[in-house]
């Protein structure tokens, strides 16, 4: 039954204060736990009493020191109803869980031997009754009782106040959380783990111990995480003027995790994925990866827990905040330009593809059946998107106030989206009404603009023109409020113009704010013909119409004072070269390959750029899933070859650049994650996949003598992936086999071994797909695994969509196991066969037949209310 935002009502009673007492084990283990509750002031005085509580057997149930028969209560649908209760009382329950049972993953489980939890977003009600929502916050009191053997850390939220010996060799820790959260936020870690120790002294003088946790055989993979650790620390205070508020802030890595990591308070608990990293184990997209969500946890200590959300819809509030916060933190610390393009290319393809689909809903839903389905691009990526135009919108020194405000008004409150942007239009005196439609309003608006120069009247006029399509639920929607940062670049001086608006003037680069559905801009004194730069730095998250030519993209490719857009230009010209191929292939014509694209390479390859991870970018063509996202209907095959045949021509016109683009970039210098030497690792990396997709024996020496260098997993991993999914077999297999065993016992390096099989081009990837589920280092109780293999291939876009439907076939068969494990996993798995309506018909048709047979099972929520959508 979906959920509504409109219902929302304020919880009858609130949780002052939380003791629990967990008596482990991995079958049987009892939780105790003591509520001290008071009655809402506004709540009437009858109002029954309802506690979440699911996959719990009662043992006892005793108010204010009486136990309750079972006629005093009563066991409902997702919990337990008292009908009286006084105005403020004590509620005490005995329940058992089974956490070596629970394969979901959420609540208390059992990962590698090792307990732990998962409560976000509504798990904790299965460990105990409780009333299970944001919006009620306690202070928390946890007695963990453990094996001393098995479990000799036993560790929860706050700091440790208590701990001794019991009898039968076990032993207790006692945590105390001083501050108020709600029961989302709640962890319980215990186990055998080791810790990595060291320590962080806030801008006031607050000494915080921290530590890293894991198992023993990974202690020497925390020291980038630590580091990355301190630099969120200091970043936060320098940035936002948020100190960290406890003597002790620990992370915990476990292999079995369904997301990347979770923000407990002072107890973040992370999937080994997103915390571990080594030189030889980890790439640099790892290693980036993980300072990034290292960072975004630590950050929620502010944006997510001392302030939280009222409820589920406003999860934006929190998520939507803290990645704007993650990313503007990472473009700090690396190369800003880099950091942009790599998170508007994932999101110009996997967030458009969502907001396409039929699973399309507003950053702030208003309705849902299950909230974990809504862990998803739009909350997350758009949300950062809107809380950055909000930012360009008011200014960064306007936004630094209204978020002082918002944490100093909100301090230890659940509160709304409104409350945020209502913040941030008290300091700035912004008008944010119109711009609140970011929120409701799903779907990806797209803006169709022109422009004309007169040379008589020296006056460029700008039209924009805006249109959102019609999404689930929402078939019309009004005009947005979309700021569109630009420059105009004069053909003759390649610089950018003066731009003056309404006898205003905005400098070189400025903002227009297109509010109605058609506005014309006209700009004056403009001295020359210019050629726009629209939607710089992507300044809003839209799709953007302007009929370019491919001189004018070449132009801009090369002269655009804007990094971001310069690269969107060279992105353009391979659209429109790529466009052109597409059509070949489908009609049968000879493809021929544009020389402006081959002569706009030829530049940027021999021009010197000071950040190379930005030629990186440049060189690197649009995705298959990108190109997919620009077509009307997608096809596969055409897709895969018109983009071959680019990276081939460009490889074989190019061949001694690239080649020495390679050579240049080599280094001996020991590995270390800084920008400079992950520029000239990526740079390197991309001109080797140049040599490799023609038939060259140079590039192919380099290649197996990088795989052999054996110098950093970056670098191996490249090579390794090349010779896979070339045509070189006997190179390929022993490198494979060598790779395998040697690995054998890293989980993390062994995912990388599967995807890098199940991802290539040639025909046998579902036949390795099979294979490789028979493989002992793979399972479906792990996420990581079953993201790294069956997730891979279905990224595999000419495998994953054969004509014969074997691929999809193969996708039900897991997503019906899925749902019985992990539900959670599992409608996330389902994701790609939800876009059928975008294939031909032949595919349509497979699709949905494997949707249908996922449908006649005997359904989790998850996967319900996906399926449900997805077939509508
Ligand atoms: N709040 C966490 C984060 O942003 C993710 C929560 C995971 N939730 C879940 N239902 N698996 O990092
Ligand atoms: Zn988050």
């Amino acid at each position: 039954q979906p959920v509504h935002l409109q219902e929302y009502q304020p919880p009858a009673y609130q949780v002052s204060h939380t003791e629990l007492t967990f008596d482990l084990d991995p079958a049987a283990t009892r939780v105790s736990a003591r509520l001290d509750m008071t009655r809402h002031p506004e709540a009437a005085s009858d109002a029954p009493l309802f506690l979440h509580g699911e996959y719990l057997t009662l043992h006892s149930l005793a108010l204010d020191g009486t136990v309750l028969d079972e006629g005093d209560y009563r066991l409902v649908e997702g919990g337990l109803e008292i009908a009286r209760v006084p105005e403020r009382f004590v509620l005490e329950s005995v329940v058992e869980i089974a956490p070596c049972e629970n394969t979901a993953l959420e609540g208390l489980y059992q990962s590698s031997g090792m307990y732990c939890t998962q409560c976000e977003a509504e798990g904790f009600r299965r460990i105990t009754y409780y009333p299970d929502r944001p919006d009620v916050m306690a202070t928390f009191k946890v007695t963990v009782i453990g094996d001393k053997a098995k479990s000799p850390v036993l560790l929860a939220n706050g700091n440790p106040v208590e701990r001794g010996e019991l009898d039968g060799g076990r032993h207790f820790v006692t945590w105390e959380d001083p501050h108020p959260k709600p029961s989302y936020l709640f962890a319980l870690v215990a186990g055998e783990l080791y810790k990595v120790e060291d320590g962080f002294t806030t801008q006031s003088g607050r000494d915080v111990t921290l530590q890293i946790w894991v198992e023993e055989e990974n202690l020497d993979k925390t020291a980038h995480a630590m580091a990355s650790l301190k630099r969120a620390m200091r970043w936060d205070e320098e940035t936002y003027g948020r100190e960290y508020d406890l003597d002790l802030f620990m992370i915990v890595a476990v292999n079995d995790f369904n997301m990347g990591a979770m923000e407990n308070k002072g107890l973040n608990i992370f999937n080994s994925a997103a915390v571990l990293t080594h030189p030889h184990t980890a790439t640099d997209q790892a290693f980036q990866r993980v300072e990034s969500i290292v960072a975004h946890e630590y950050f929620h200590n502010w944006s997510g827990n001392r302030v939280t959300c009222r409820d589920w819809f406003q999860l934006s509030l929190k998520e939507g905040f803290t990645v704007f916060r993650d990313q503007c933190f990472s473009a700090d610390v690396n190369s800003a330009p880099v950091k942009r393009i790599e998170d508007v290319a994932f999101f110009r393809t996997a967030q458009f593809a969502e907001d396409a689909g039929p699973t399309a809903h507003p950053v702030r839903p208003d309705h849902y059946i299950e909230i974990t389905n809504f862990y998803t691009l739009t909350i997350y990526e758009k949300g950062a998107e809107v809380v950055r135009m909000l930012c360009n919108l008011i200014g960064a020194e306007a936004f630094r106030r209204g978020s002082d405000l918002y944490f100093e008004r909100f301090d230890g409150q659940a509160v709304t989206i409104e409350d945020f942007v209502a913040c941030m239009a008290e300091v700035s005196g912004a008008d944010l009404t119109q711009f609140m439609r970011w929120y409701a309003q799903a779907g990806t608006p797209e803006i169709d603009a022109y422009g004309e120069y007169d040379y008589v009247h020296g006056e460029y006029r700008l039209t924009l023109r805006q249109r959102t399509p019609a999404t689930p639920g929402q078939p019309f929607k009004k005009p947005l409020h979309i700021p569109v940062r630009l420059g105009l670049v004069g053909t003759k001086s390649g610089q950018d113009l003066r731009l003056t608006l309404a006898g205003e003037s905005l400098g070189t680069d400025g903002v227009i704010h297109l509010r109605e559905e058609e506005q014309t801009f006209v700009f004056t004194e403009v001295a020359e013909a210019p050629v726009p730069s629209l939607l710089r730095d992507f300044s809003a998250p839209v799709k953007l119409h302007f009929p370019y030519s491919r001189e004018e993209l070449a132009f801009l490719l090369t002269h655009d004072s804007d990094g971001f857009n310069r690269w969107d230009a060279g992105q353009r010209l391979a659209m429109l070269a790529l466009d052109d191929l597409i059509a070949a292939h489908r009609n049968g014509v000879e493809k021929v390959m544009d020389s402006r694209v081959v002569e706009a390479f030829r530049l940027l390859l021999t021009t010197p750029m000071e950040d190379k991870a930005v030629l990186a970018e440049m060189l690197t063509l649009p995705s298959e899933a990108y190109i997919a996202e620009q077509q009307p209907l997608v096809d596969v095959d055409a897709i895969h070859a018109a983009r071959e045949f680019v990276r081939q021509s460009l490889a074989l016109a190019l061949r001694d650049e690239f080649l020495a683009l390679y050579e240049d970039n080599q280094s001996q210098e020991a590995y270390a994650p800084t920008p400079e030497q992950i520029g000239q690792r990526s740079v390197k990396n991309v001109a080797l996949a140049y040599l490799m997709a023609i038939d060259d024996d140079q590039g192919l020496a380099y290649c197996q003598a990088q795989f052999d260098a054996n110098h950093n997993m970056t670098d191996v991993r490249q090579a390794l992936t090349l010779l896979v999914h070339s045509e070189h077999n006997h190179l390929a297999a022993p490198a494979l086999k060598a790779f395998g065993e040697k690995w054998a016992h890293d989980p993390l390096v062994m995912d990388q071994w599967f995807t890098i099989q199940v991802t290539r081009p040639q025909s046998d990837a579902l036949e390795r797909v099979e294979h490789l589920m028979q493989h002992p280092a793979f399972s479906l109780k792990n996420p990581n695994k079953v993201r790294a293999l069956i997730g891979a291939f279905a990224q595999n876009r000419i495998n994953f969509h054969r004509l014969d439907g074997k691929g999809y076939a193969l996708l039900a068969d897991v997503v019906i196991e899925l749902n019985r494990l992990n539900p959670d996993v599992a409608a996330r798995m389902l994701t790609p066969l939800t876009r059928w309506q975008r294939f031909d018909d032949a595919r349509q048709a497979l699709m949905r037949q494997a949707l249908e047979r996922i449908k006649a099972e005997p359904l989790s929520a998850n996967v319900y209310e996906v399926i449900e959508k997805a077939l509508a």
